[in-house]
């Protein structure tokens, strides 16, 4: 067997977490005709080869077009639960054995559904998956940073009586959307004891990511990969032990970087950040989380040390209990320990 197999092989089936994930960016065409129709939402495809076609961006606000206008379909608590069904249907296929789920309910709240409609739909899928086959999950409200951030204090505050939260994170349109916007309801979040994330340096500058984590606080940076612009930035993210968030294929997509191989992973990497690989909005990008790591390693010549090492930086970095954590590290070095090597 060829290097490349075996390393694919190894990373089917390997214990993973996935840190970065939009729920909403797992609406495949066929899902979004199927809620179209059900609720009765006119959309501009009227195929899945059309959908599809349609998928083609330019950068981060040409796909974020495309994105919201796809979230027209949810409208009831059914179609939130049946959407994170299906991604954790796929976690089973994948090896996914922990997630953390962003979620945007502002959108939702834009287009009249309730905030209840859309906890309460994600929430028992996760619930679910739990029980029937062992995957943990954690669900983190985005608040949008081209929205206004007037009401996000209060919306927080409805979000935690109606369901479990562990954090609130930063995403959407980035440019002229500086992180400091935000500064009241992510000091909240902290007073709260609430975990912090923020998407920076996507397509923003470095300055967004010390803005992040001066101003929101945060414990991840989302992307971050133009953190390697600024020497002393990436000080910064090696002495406070920042993870980053990556997404590689929708770096891509979004023409943050022209093409995989020019895609900053490995330096990232080798600059010794902490740094996770995930799928962001997996149905609009071309792949889920295992082609995401299978395609970046064996397109930037790393290797199993390198999976291995991705790994346990996301088990470290996830908002998991310590003793979850031990337990999550001692199922990916089972995995190692009887993966069986063809040489
Ligand atoms: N970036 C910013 N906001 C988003 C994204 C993204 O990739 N996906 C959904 N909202
Ligand atoms: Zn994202």
């Amino acid at each position: 067997m060829n290097d490349q197999k075996q390393l694919a092989n190894f990373v089917q089936h390997m214990p993973k977490v996935e840190l970065h994930l939009h729920i909403e960016g797992t609406l495949e065409p066929e899902m979004l005709l199927t809620f179209a129709q059900r609720n009765d939402i006119a959309l501009p495809y009227k195929d899945i080869e059309s959908t599809r076609a349609a998928y083609q961006f330019n950068d981060l606000q040409s796909f974020l077009d495309v994105y919201y206008l796809g979230t027209l379909v949810l409208r009831e608590e059914r179609d939130f639960y049946e959407l994170a069904q299906a991604y954790l249907q796929r976690c089973k296929r994948l090896g996914i054995m922990h997630t953390e789920i962003f979620f945007d309910p502002q959108t939702h709240l834009s287009h009249g559904v309730a905030l209840e409609v859309v906890i309460g739909g994600i929430h028992s899928a996760l619930k679910e998956a739990e029980c029937e086959w062992g995957i943990s999950s954690a669900m983190i409200l985005c608040f949008e940073r081209d929205r206004d951030a007037e009401s996000t204090v209060s919306l927080l505050h409805e979000a935690l009586r109606i369901g479990d939260i562990v954090g609130i994170g930063l995403d959407s349109a980035e440019l002229g959307n500086p992180p400091r916007k935000f500064q009241e309801v992510f000091q909240r979040a902290k007073t709260l004891g609430l975990h912090r994330v923020a998407h920076a340096g996507e397509e923003g500058p470095p300055e967004y990511i010390w803005e992040a984590l001066d101003v929101l606080d945060v414990e991840r940076i989302d992307h971050g990969v133009r953190c390697l612009e600024d020497p002393r930035l990436v000080q910064r993210l090696l002495r406070e032990r920042i993870p980053l968030t990556v997404c590689p294929f929708s770096n891509v997509e979004l023409k943050v970087f022209p093409n995989l191989k020019s895609h900053n992973m490995g330096n990232l990497l080798d600059a010794g950040l902490q740094v996770t690989i995930n799928s962001d909005d997996p149905a609009y990008f071309g792949g889920y989380l295992n082609e995401n790591i299978i395609s970046t390693v064996n397109c930037l010549e790393r290797d199993f040390n390198d999976v291995v090492l991705l790994q346990k930086n996301a088990i470290e970095a996830s908002f998991c209990s310590r003793d979850e954590k031990i337990g999550m590290l001692a199922r990916l070095e089972r995995y190692i320990a009887s993966f069986k090597f063809v040489i």
